[in-house]
C-alpha cells in the first residue's frame, strides 16, 4: 500500500478545521454529550458547555469526534512494531542500560520526514526491563545539542535520581543516575523534564517504557514474554504542519493547516491498520499514552470487553472486564485478552487541549493463532488497602490559568525559584484535593509515591478507579481528591514535582515542586 502526505479522508482533523466557528460550537456540544454518555462524573453539570465556549472564545479550534472510525476500509499491511528490549549488563548485583538522547528523522506524516529525536534510535526509545528489589545504574548521554533530563515516570526513587528539572544535563555530557527498583509489577515510562522544552523533547520522540517485574503469584501466571504475549502499546497524537514540522506549544498549536497524526510504536495509523499475530491465547497489553495531551480511549471494534489488570501504579486487586480504558496524556494501563478468534483494538482521540487530534482508529487488527488454553486468571491480582484519610494532612492544590500563563496554586512554574513549593515530611499520610478553576482539561501527575483516589468531581471511586495511580484527569471546573503516603527518600535540596501532563500547559507553568524532608 502507498502512503501518501494527504490525510485519508475529510474525516479527520485537517478538513475540520476548515469549518466555521458556528459549527464548531455546535459540535462542541455534541462532544460535551458524548463525554457525558462515556463518562458519568468526567463534566459537571453547565461546566461542560462553558468549557467549549471558553476554548472556542479564546480564539482557537479544535477537531470533532466523528462518527466513522477513519482508517477503516485501508488494508491491513504493516506489522505492529516492538520496541526494541534494551539489553543490560549485570555485574555485582547492578544492572547497567545505557541510553543515548539523539537527534533524527522519521515518518510522523505517512510520506513526509519530520526531525525527530529518539534514545537510542531516531524516534521513540527501547524498552526497559527493570526487576523489584534490583538496582539498576543509567548511563544516559545527550547527544541532542540542548539541555534535557530523564524522568522515571512512576517510579518511587531518590528525588535526585527522579530526573526532574533540577538535574538537567547539557549536550555532550552523560547523566548517571542508580537507585533500587523499589516498584511492583507495572507499566512506566521515561521522558525529557527540563523546564520550559518537555513537550517539544517529547513530543519530537524521546519516550520510552518501562517494564517493572516482581515475584508475586500474579506476575508468574500474566503472559510476560515480550513481544510474544506481552506487548507495548505506545500511543501518541502529534500536531504537524503539512512538511512534517512536529509542533509543541500554543503558537504553533495555532498555525493553520495542522494535521494531527496517530502514532502507535512509532508507525503512522492515520491509514493503515497495524498487523499483530498472536501465537498464545491469552496476551497481555500494556498501553501508555505518551501524546503531548490528546487523550486516547482503547476499546474493541465489536463493542465486546478487556480485561484491565494494571492502572498507571500496579496490579487492580483482581481483573476487571471494562468496555473502554480512558488514558490521559501520561497514563498507563495495562489489559488482557483471551483470543479465540480474531479481534481489533481501536482507539479513540479526543482532544486534551486547545486543539488536537480527534476520531476513531482501528489500530491493532490481532490475528488470533494461539492452540493453548490458558488458565482462568487469579481471583485475586493484588492487595490495596484503602486509605482512611480522616487523620490525613488536608492540602488543596488548584490549577488555575491568567492569560497564557499555567499556574499551580497561584503561581507559573516556569523557573525553580517561581514555582509553587508543596513541603512535606517523610512518613506524612496527606489527601489533596486537586481542584480545575479552569475551564481546560488538565492531567494531574505527582511524582514519588502512588496515589489512590478518594473522589472525582464528589463521587466516590468504583471499579478500576480503586486502582494506583499517578496521573489522573481533572476537567474542566471539576475536582479530585487523592490520598498518598509519603514512606521514605528525604532530600532537602532535590525536590519532586507535580504537575499537568498536558505538556504545553506544564511547559507553561503548571507545575509545583514537592520537598520532602526528614520528619
Ligand atoms: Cu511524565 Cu513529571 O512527568
Ligand atoms: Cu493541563
Amino acid at each position: 500500500m502507498t502512503h501518501t502526505s494527504e490525510p485519508a479522508s475529510g474525516e479527520n482533523g485537517k478538513g475540520n478545521h476548515r469549518k466555521n466557528t458556528a459549527e464548531k460550537r455546535e459540535h462542541g456540544k455534541d462532544i460535551a454529550a458524548r463525554g457525558k454518555g462515556l463518562h458519568r462524573r468526567k463534566f459537571l453539570g453547565g461546566m461542560a458547555g462553558a468549557g467549549i465556549a471558553a476554548v472556542v472564545g479564546a480564539g482557537t479550534t479544535f477537531s470533532l469526534l466523528s462518527g466513522a472510525t477513519k482508517n477503516k476500509a485501508s488494508a491491513v499491511d504493516t506489522a505492529l512494531t516492538i520496541p526494541d528490549l534494551l539489553e543490560g549488563t549485570t555485574s555485582d548485583s547492578t544492572t547497567t542500560f545505557t541510553l543515548e538522547a539523539q537527534t533524527g528523522t522519521a515518518e510522523v506524516l505517512s510520506g513526509v520526514t519530520s526531525d525527530t529525536m529518539g534514545y537510542n534510535q531516531s524516534f521513540l526509545g527501547p524498552t526497559m526491563k527493570w526487576t523489584n528489589g534490583d538496582t539498576v545504574l543509567l548511563n544516559i548521554t545527550n547527544s541532542l545539542g540542548e539541555d534535557t533530563t530523564v524522568h522515571f515516570h512512576g517510579a518511587h526513587v531518590p528525588a535526585k535520581m527522579d530526573g526532574g528539572p533540577q538535574v538537567a544535563f547539557s549536550d555532550g555530557t552523560t547523566w548517571s543516575p542508580t537507585f533500587t527498583v523499589k516498584d511492583p509489577a507495572t507499566t512506566l515510562w521515561y521522558h525529557p523534564h527540563a523546564l520550559g522544552t518537555t513537550a517539544k523533547q517529547a513530543v519530537h520522540g524521546l519516550a520510552g517504557m518501562i517494564i517493572v517485574e516482581d515475584s508475586t503469584d500474579a506476575s508468574a501466571a500474566l503472559p510476560s514474554d515480550y513481544g510474544v504475549d506481552d506487548i507495548p502499546l505506545i500511543f501518541q497524537c502529534l500536531a504537524t504542519d503539512s512538511a512534517g514540522d512536529i509542533k509543541y506549544d500554543l503558537t504553533g498549536y495555532l498555525s493553520s493547516g495542522l494535521s494531527y497524526p496517530l502514532l502507535l510504536n512509532g508507525t503512522n495509523v492515520d491509514s493503515t491498520t497495524l498487523a499483530f499475530t498472536a501465537t498464545k491465547t491469552r496476551t497481555r497489553f500494556r498501553a501508555l499514552n505518551a501524546s503531548p495531551s490528546d487523550i486516547i480511549t482503547i476499546q474493541r471494534s465489536d463493542g465486546g470487553t478487556l480485561t484491565q489488570i494494571s492502572t498507571d501504579q500496579g496490579y487492580l486487586t483482581e481483573a476487571t472486564d471494562v468496555t473502554t480504558i480512558r488514558l490521559v496524556a501520561g497514563a498507563r494501563a495495562e489489559f488482557v485478552m483471551d483470543l479465540s478468534a480474531d479481534a481489533t483494538l481501536q482507539a479513540v482521540v479526543t482532544t486534551g487541549w486547545v486543539r488536537g487530534g480527534s476520531g476513531t482508529y482501528d489500530v491493532l487488527a490481532i490475528t488470533a493463532s494461539g492452540t493453548d488454553t490458558p488458565d482462568d486468571l487469579p481471583s485475586s491480582l493484588n492487595t490495596i488497602d484503602r486509605y482512611d484519610t480522616s487523620d490525613f494532612t488536608a492540602r488543596t492544590i488548584t490549577l488555575g490559568q491568567s492569560g497564557t500563563k499555567m499556574l499551580i496554586n497561584g503561581s507559573a512554574g516556569t523557573s525553580m525559584s517561581s514555582m509553587a513549593m508543596i513541603s512535606t515530611t517523610v512518613g506524612s499520610k496527606e489527601v489533596w484535593t486537586i481542584t480545575n478553576s479552569t475551564q481546560l482539561e488538565h492531567s494531574f501527575h505527582l511524582h514519588d509515591v502512588p496515589y489512590q483516589l478518594i473522589s472525582i468531581n464528589g463521587e466516590t471511586p468504583t471499579g478500576v478507579e480503586l486502582g494506583w495511580y499517578d496521573t489522573y484527569e481533572v476537567v474542566g471546573g471539576g475536582s479530585i481528591e487523592i490520598a498518598m503516603e509519603f514512606t521514605d527518600f528525604s532530600d532537602d535540596t532535590y525536590m519532586y514535582m507535580l504537575h499537568c501532563h498536558l505538556l504545553q500547559h506544564e511547559d507553561e507553568g503548571m507545575m509545583a515542586a514537592l520537598m520532602v524532608t526528614e520528619s
